[in-house]
């Protein structure tokens, strides 16, 4: 392949922030993907000059792609087998439920780890072609921790930084990986290794040190090849002051009154937004719902429940068991509790713009977030954002990274139903004045802690002395 030298500042993640998707005229046309790290990259990077690496779905050659917001798009291939053995597999069958408590079982196969290492070298090759001299390369999440490693090799010139969008977890669990050592040296390959907690980078440090022998602290890792590693915690924001500034547009807020008239003009809205996935807590919050409606304490009339839950993963086993039991849940509880015209829970699978999310986070008065174990998750702070008019409910999950940012949540444990039962109780009785203050106190850390200043906190300890804050506008 030719050498194409482009970019100072390259990020790199599994996903491109856009999709193919099918326009309702039958012609195709790409779309914003959804999940966590689009929703916080895009904002960020638009309008720089910088090169995004990544998988555009699907397999077969990689296609070319339009610029997005001026940023270049460059597409890594992945074959049908790549697709089941690195993303469905080592991705998302082996380290994605490690890294969740093991919510799920994991799954270990040697053939998954070789699909690993290969799609790691391929991006690591993809971003070494692309990355100008001395540049910055932004690695991003679990699917690519071998990648700081294998750049380093081709590329000793870049300043690499390595971020992990999801926890990490305590050693107990994370020893289980049959290659843990190779996973840890692969991220040390990284200058700055970033996580969503403090705690994160405590088990990192740990486990280098129980792992590969090698002395740590909780900020600071000295490697083999006399380098020194920085850790940190980083915990990831989303544009704030857009989502603020759409939720606040009049046709958003007809959109929201055109919503709650839809649902029948009930008094109370519970909305919860998530990604099909056995993280979320869905099957838990349907239940404490369930229990509610069966012991009067919601009546259907008055409280209705809308669940997005758009599609995930969806050839990965334990994610079609997951729709299959969401689904039936959802269909007994609306034949149980429903009326004709008048359904228990709204039910929707589809993705949304941005503009119809925000008006969804608007007309909810509370919004139910309570995975059992969520690196952030960026919808509790969409919710917060969307709230100009300081009003709303956020209910949260002590286990989702926000917790720490967002104490003035109504907090739940959502392995308790009972305590979850009585968390969404209160949300929902909750005196108007006390939903305000806490509304306003986390609207207050959210304008301060955007994606822009995660941006900064994050690049300026990446770039020591650079010059790519000034280029980035920061
Ligand atoms: P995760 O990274 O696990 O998917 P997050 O809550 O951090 O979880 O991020 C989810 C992102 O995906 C948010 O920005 C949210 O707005 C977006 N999203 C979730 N559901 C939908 C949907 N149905 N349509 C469009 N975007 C969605
Ligand atoms: O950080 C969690 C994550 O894997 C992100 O990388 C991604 O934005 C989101 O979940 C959605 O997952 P997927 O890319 O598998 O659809």
């Amino acid at each position: 392949m030719p050498e194409m030298r482009e970019s100072s500042l390259v990020v790199v993640a599994n996903r491109l922030p856009i999709d193919d998707s099918v326009a309702p005229d039958g012609a195709c046309e790409w779309r914003r993907t959804p999940g966590g790290l689009v929703s916080a990259l895009h904002p960020l990077l638009r309008h720089t000059p910088a090169t995004w690496v990544g998988w555009a779905g699907g397999t077969g050659p990689a296609p070319d792609l339009p610029d997005v917001d001026g940023v270049r798009m460059r597409s890594v291939p992945l074959t049908g087998d790549d697709l089941r053995d690195h993303y469905e597999g080592f991705a998302n069958a082996t380290l994605w439920p490690i890294y969740h408590d093991a919510v799920e079982q994991p799954e270990h196969h040697r053939r998954w780890w070789d699909a690993y290492q290969r799609v790691n070298q391929r991006f690591a090759e993809a971003t070494a072609q692309v990355a100008e001299a001395g540049a910055v390369v932004w690695v991003q999440d679990y699917h690519l921790q071998l990648v700081p490693g294998l750049l380093r090799d081709l590329r000793p010139d870049l300043r690499i930084g390595f971020f992990l969008h999801v926890p990490f977890p305590p050693p107990e669990l994370f020893m289980q990986l049959p290659r843990r050592a190779e996973l840890l040296r692969g991220m040390l390959g990284a200058d700055l290794v970033g996580f969503q907690r403090a705690q994160a980078a405590h088990n990192f440090a740990q486990l280098v040190t129980k792992v590969l022998g090698l002395p740590a602290t909780d900020r600071r890792i000295a490697v083999d090849d006399d380098r020194i590693v920085r850790i940190g915690a980083f915990p990831v924001s989303i544009d704030s002051a857009e989502m603020s500034a759409l939720a606040a547009r009049a046709d958003v807020v007809e959109r929201a009154r055109r919503l709650r008239h839809d649902l029948g003009g009930p008094d109370q809205v519970i909305l919860s937004v998530d990604r099909m996935d056995y993280t979320k807590g869905i099957e838990q919050r349907l239940k404490a719902y369930s229990e509610l409606l069966e012991g009067g304490h919601v009546k259907v009339r008055d409280t209705v429940l809308v669940q997005v839950a758009v599609p995930s993963r969806e050839r990965v086993g334990q994610y079609q068991i997951l729709r299959d039991r969401v689904e039936r849940e959802v269909g007994r509880i609306n034949g149980e509790f429903g009326r004709v015209g008048e359904p228990a829970i709204h039910y929707l699978t589809q993705p949304f713009d941005r503009a119809e999310l925000a008006a969804l986070y608007r007309v909810a008065d509370v919004m139910a977030v309570t995975p059992l174990r969520d690196g952030m998750n960026l919808v509790a702070k969409e919710y917060v954002a969307a709230r100009v008019d300081d009003d709303g409910a956020l209910l949260l999950s002590e286990f989702a990274g926000a917790a720490a940012e967002l104490p003035q949540a109504y907090l739940v444990n959502p392995h308790d139903l009972e305590g979850l039962k009585q968390g969404l109780l209160a949300a929902l009785r909750a005196e108007p004045a006390d939903v305000r203050a806490r509304m306003r106190a986390m609207r207050e850390q959210l304008r301060e802690h955007d994606i822009h200043a995660w941006a900064r906190s994050y690049l300026s300890a990446l770039d020591q002395g650079g010059s790519l804050l000034t280029r980035l506008g920061g």
